[in-house]
């Protein structure tokens, strides 16, 4: 979910709407805002698209006020209604109240208040926050706040106005980011930074139960000891631009094509005369060459990111990796010492399961690497160490610039692990320093060829199930070609390992079912022929993935889409490009929403 919040001189609906447009990417079930109109709290809210709300209200000059806060969502209980829309109020309608995160013990709380007379109207746990503010309030809205966060468990970020204090906004969270923008003479609440880049660069991170109460002319942050507490605000360098379509049609599109350059900034820093520093981590060669294991967690894209790294770390560093959804990982006793090196991947450093995740392996005494994207949030907080890919904000939901640079910084570790266990010639460690150094522009060149991909994607965009194919780094790469075309065109598909498929699935395959074929790996490319011909035989039409080299696969496959050579570790990076493309197209022709899948959200702040 997306939260927004103004209080200045300027009317605050028309800001709220731009903000909660930035923050779509976050949920968009509903949205809603309320603003304190000089006596009392006007609450807009509306099922559906940020649009509806925006037109309801006339672009906000219909909700008259220079205080308010606002919300757009992504359900988690209670199904998207206006009902259920945020912002939720007290009995009274004194607080308002915005929520991104999940009450966990809100039916004990329900019950409690239903049974001292409080209505309740929506099926939401934020209701209950807001009822129970109302509840604890004595006239000193910081001691209720406080009372309120030391009964509720789970995680919140919260936007609260109050009807007896208009001149304030105050933020908490817990578990869910959060930051406070500091304007002149005005200041901001939001999930994230996009949502007020066009007001102020600068900032203020707020920390797990650190309270912000928020003025015209003054932010102060308090501890649940009602204590100050002194912080320094953060400077965000970002372009306005970065947050902008630039005249694509859509985010994804943008994203894709900014590949050169994000893997570019993501590498090139790390590079000193060939060789590679990572001189900001704090791991000793000493500890590396004690770690038994190396565990991978992440979800999503990030996840897959894993099963690439899995290969290629095991291979270089000839460390085992375990790759685990972030999400099973603390619930399966996970075997854990301080001899294990736990590895985090996540664009937003936000992803509820990882950061969880990534708490268990700190707790089993593990010590923790995360590649993070975005600069200061929790997951790179939390670290031991951290390694920043310099994507720039990714606004589309479906990841592909984050995914790329995420890619390249495992690149950068196993070339750099492998070199400090002696695992590589100095030969060698010059070769793939150099590929390294080329994957931008053999990037840029696939994405220079997108127009063969266009037309492929024309032949297929009607298809109803695709299956992914392929072994070792293929089968990883299959993985999220198969997520990619899923999430954005809503056609079924499934990614197997290539050697797999026989043993059951294959009964699926009948006249006219699209295979893509992953080839790139040349010690297993006639076996994937062998896999090609299978599903061949019994109907499948294959659109192949490999090598310029290898156009000995147009004797096998139906269509071919050929990428640069290079050293196959790197393959991946290469083979993504056109399967992101493809799926874009696809998704394009169908007319589907791209930069806002359906049910989805990009940062998923809830377990
Ligand atoms: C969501 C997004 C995915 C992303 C995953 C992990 O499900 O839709 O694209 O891969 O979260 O997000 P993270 O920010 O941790 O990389």
């Amino acid at each position: 979910c997306g939260i927004v919040g103004y209080i200045g001189d300027d009317q605050a609906a028309p800001f709220l709407l731009s903000g909660l447009e930035k923050l779509e990417y976050r949920g968009y079930d509903s949205a809603g805002v309320a603003v304190y109109n000089g006596t009392s709290l006007q609450v807009v809210k509306a099922k559906g698209r940020l649009k509806i709300l925006s037109d309801m209200i006339n672009g906000g000059k219909d909700v008259l006020g220079t205080v308010g806060i606002g919300h757009t969502r992504w359900a988690t209980h209670g199904k998207p209604s206006d009902i259920n829309s945020h912002p939720q109020v007290s009995d009274s309608g004194k607080f308002a109240v915005v929520h991104n995160g999940i009450i966990e013990n809100y039916l004990a709380l329900k019950d409690l208040l239903i049974q001292k007379g409080i209505n309740f109207v929506s099926e939401t746990d934020t209701e209950v926050v807001a009822q129970l503010l109302e509840y604890y309030y004595k006239g000193d809205i910081l001691d209720a706040v406080i009372k309120v966060i030391n009964k509720v468990e789970g995680s919140y970020a919260l936007g609260i106005i109050c009807e007896d204090n208009p001149d304030q906004i105050i933020a908490v969270r817990k578990d869910s980011p959060l930051i406070v923008g500091l304007g002149k003479g005005e200041n901001f609440i939001a999930s994230d930074i996009p949502a007020i880049l066009s007001k102020t660069r600068d900032i203020y991170r707020l920390n797990d139960n650190e309270i912000a109460i928020l003025k015209k002319e003054s932010v102060m942050i308090y501890n649940t000891d009602k204590e100050i507490i002194p912080k320094e605000p953060c400077h965000i360098d970002w372009d306005i631009s970065a947050a902008e379509k630039g005249g694509y049609q859509h985010f994804m599109a943008k994203e894709i094509m900014e590949q050169p350059k994000a893997v570019r900034d993501t590498i090139s820093p790390r590079i000193q005369d060939g060789k590679i520093v990572l001189d900001n981590i704090t791991l000793t060669a000493e500890q590396i060459k004690g770690f038994s294991k190396i565990f991978i967690l992440a979800c999503g894209s990030a996840y897959h990111v894993g099963m690439v790294a899995k290969y290629i770390l095991e291979k270089f560093a000839r460390i085992p990796v375990e790759v685990d959804v972030a999400s099973e990982f603390r619930y399966r006793h996970p075997i854990i010492d301080d001899k294990v090196l736990v590895l985090v991947i996540s664009q937003s450093g936000e992803t509820a399961d990882t950061l969880a995740a990534l708490r268990e392996a700190k707790k089993l005494g593990a010590r923790t690497l995360s590649i993070v994207n975005v600069v200061g949030s929790s997951i790179a907080n939390d670290s031991d160490d951290v390694i920043y890919t310099w994507a720039g904000p990714e606004i589309a939901v479906a990841t592909t610039k984050a995914y790329s640079t995420q890619l390249a910084v495992i690149y950068l570790l196993a070339i750099y692990f492998a070199d400090l266990l002696g695992n590589l010639s100095k030969e060698d460690y010059a070769y793939y320093v150099s590929q390294l150094q080329e994957l931008p522009d053999k990037i840029a060149e696939i994405l220079s060829n997108k127009e063969h991909i266009q037309f492929l994607a024309s032949q297929f965009f009607n298809v109803k199930d695709v299956f992914f194919i392929g072994r070792n780094l293929d089968y990883a790469m299959s993985l999220e070609g198969s997520l990619k075309l899923k999430e954005i065109s809503y056609i079924h598909s499934d990614a197997y390992a290539a050697g797999e498929l026989k043993h059951g699935t294959i009964s699926l395959v009948e006249d006219g079912t699209l295979v893509v074929a992953l080839a790139t790996q040349n010690k297993l490319f006639d076996k994937m022929m062998s896999n090609v011909k299978e599903v061949k035989a019994r109907g499948a039409v294959v659109l192949g993935l490999t090598t310029e080299k290898n156009t000995k696969i147009e004797q096998e496959a139906d269509h071919t889409l050929y990428i640069p050579e290079m050293c196959e570790m790197m393959l991946p990076s290469l083979a993504v490009v056109p399967l992101q493309l493809f799926a874009y197209y696809v998704a394009s022709m169908k007319g589907c929403d791209i930069d806002k899948p359906r049910n989805l959200a990009k940062s998923v702040t809830v377990e």
